[in-house]
């Protein structure tokens, strides 16, 4: 039997889906031992630390460690690659629990095996890696290919304080928008209706109603599969009393009768086309977000074409804007946007003002 030494120090037990950020945070404020491995267990994670650490929700435990046989700061670390291609090598990728998803320049693909195996490694908790080559088609699904680990696409992923069931094979999701769906949720006042139009699984309505015990939310979607992961989640968080969903159209929606609180619109290259169907169903003094995408160099004109969109073409706008933001870059030249709208009773003429 080998003669492991081990050493006994404190250690911060995680859950897997915490995994990382812990990781990043505790390797950010250097109390992370770069000379210990840590371990896995059961659905935790066990970092040993060099001090004293205390974070809410982190248990910390005294554990025998053994030690690092190297010590790899980045997955980058762990890749035999000459230095051209080394240069190219992703900086960022998303974790979504137990996945990673990464997209690769051209010139990396031939060696996507060995990469997606760095990253199992080195990413704890992870137990598939895959290729993302982008969203496609009218479900904005991700298009993947597993290149380490083993699938499903399946898993639990948690973000502000909430646990979510994902499919990343049938349901569009992004973990960019994790701040967002946290933003919007502590705008909502408790007792609003709210619209999560073009829904995916819900992550919108299900912080929203998770967050606030007495609203209420109508989901859209036309992939009934999304739907279907939203009924699921909503049973899951105990909220589906709280929820109408519905796997259709949502022109076909739109074209019924209803009044809500707040709408959220997240279908950055097409809601557009939705905005003056959609403003006709926020109730006066409600709220509208809405995501867009823009050109960086027209970034100044984004808030005003959005209120024209909203209408009327003519006349004063019902419309203030309230707040807006750059999510993140969605492109070299092309940024995803976020706005916050309110509906007055009554139309201001801005001459009159
Ligand atoms: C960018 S995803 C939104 C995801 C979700 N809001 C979130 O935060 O994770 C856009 C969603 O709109 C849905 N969609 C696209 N066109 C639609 C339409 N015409 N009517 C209803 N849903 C639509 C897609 O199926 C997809 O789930």
């Amino acid at each position: 039997m080998a003669d492991i030494r081990m050493t006994l120090a404190t250690g911060a037990r995680v859950p897997h889906q915490s995994a990382e950020k812990v990781r990043r945070a505790l390797s950010a404020q250097g109390l992370l031992s770069p000379s210990l491995e840590p371990l896995h267990e059961e659905g935790h994670v066990v970092f040993p630390l060099l001090g004293e650490f205390s974070f809410p929700g982190v248990e910390t435990v005294q554990q025998d460690f053994p030690p690092r046989s190297s010590h790899p700061t980045s997955y980058t670390d762990l890749l035999e690659l000459e230095e051209p291609l080394r240069k190219k090598l992703p900086k960022s990728f998303d974790v979504i629990g137990e996945i990673v998803a990464l997209r690769l320049e051209p010139e990396l693909l031939p060696h996507r095996a060995e990469i997606g195996e760095a990253l199992r490694k080195f990413v704890p908790g992870v137990r598939v890696v895959a290729l993302d080559r982008g969203v496609h088609g009218k479900a904005r699904l991700r298009e993947l290919e597993v290149i380490a680990g083993t699938p499903p696409l399946v898993t639990l992923y948690r973000e502000n304080g909430i646990t979510f069931k994902v499919n990343l094979e049938t349901v569009y999701f992004s973990p960019r928008l994790a701040r967002e769906h946290g933003r919007v949720a502590a705008q909502v006042q408790d007792g609003e209706r709210i619209l999560d139009l073009f829904c995916g699984f819900g992550p919108f309505a299900l912080t929203s109603l998770r967050q606030h015990p007495k609203t209420t939310a109508v989901a859209v979607d036309a992939n009934t599969q999304a739907i279907a992961l939203l009924r699921e989640n909503a049973a899951r968080l105990k909220v589906e009393s709280r929820l109408e969903a519905y796997a259709e159209d949502a022109e076909d929606f739109l074209g019924r009768p209803a009044l809500f609180d707040r709408v959220i619109m997240n279908l950055p290259r097409e809601g557009y086309k939705y905005l003056r169907s959609v403003g006709a169903h926020v109730k006066s003094s409600g709220r509208l977000h809405f995501y867009g995408l823009f050109h960086r160099d027209q970034r100044n004109l984004a808030a005003t074409s959005v209120q024209a969109a909203l209408g009327p073409a003519e006349g004063s706008s019902p419309w203030s804007l309230e707040e807006e933001r750059v999510v993140h870059p969605y492109s070299p030249s092309t940024l995803l946007m976020a706005f916050t709208l309110e509906k007055h009773g009554e139309i201001k003429n801005p001459r009159e003002s």
